[in-house]
């Protein structure tokens, strides 16, 4: 067996995602650990779900920009990162564009999780997008994160239908059971490749 990788995961929100990478992590299914979990806002239900774990929490200086990190801000969470020995930066509803130094400081090793089948529906809020286009399928995707947003390469994906009488909130429910399934599966196919 190999060293186990340390995982950082980055959230915002309420952190279903990075529940289910935990459940697979404590059944055995993924073999990594989560050795920090990261949010831009205080008082994110994802840092009371890691607590709840046990697993350490950090959280990030406010920021002057909504959907980034200042440069200095990047570079201290870089610094964090560091301080954890984080090997794997794995976002879960972490609503902030990465920018460098981040992208730099992990090559091929940030990941992310979008409610869509790329490259379709890039961006917020995925699931109204589809619903607005009437597509009769959509899903998730799991990939790779560089500078273009939502465009990196292709790790895994899952389709999901768009039923008749769907609302917003019920086809986001539903990718993100596909969601929880994906995301844990996916990575353990990165973090083990060949196994
Ligand atoms: C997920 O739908 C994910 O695809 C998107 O943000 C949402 C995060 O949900 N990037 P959660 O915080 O993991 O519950």
């Amino acid at each position: 067996m190999t060293a186990v990788p340390r995982l950082a995961v980055l959230g915002s929100g309420k952190g279903s995602n990075f529940v289910a990478i935990q459940e697979a992590i404590l059944a055995g299914s993924l073999h990594a650990q989560i050795a920090l979990v990261v949010s831009d806002w205080p008082d994110a239900t994802i840092l009371a779900r890691a607590t709840a774990f046990g697993l350490p929490i950090a959280t990030l200086p406010p920021s002057p920009f909504r959907t980034k990190l200042s440069p200095e801000g990047e570079t201290a969470l870089v610094e964090l990162l560091r301080a954890h020995e984080i090997e794997w930066v794995i976002l879960a509803g972490y609503m902030r564009v990465v920018k460098e130094p981040l992208l730099s400081a992990f090559p091929n090793r940030i990941v992310n999780i979008h409610p869509s089948l790329l490259p379709a529906f890039k961006g917020l809020k995925a699931w109204e997008q589809a619903l607005a286009a009437g597509v009769r399928e959509t899903g998730c995707t799991v990939h790779f994160v560089n500078r273009d947003i939502d465009a990196g390469e292709i790790i895994a994906q899952r389709s999901v239908p768009v039923l008749d009488g769907d609302t917003p909130e019920t086809l986001h429910a539903r990718i993100q059971v596909a969601e929880h399934e994906l995301y844990p599966a996916a990575l353990a196919r990165v973090l083990q490749p060949g196994t």
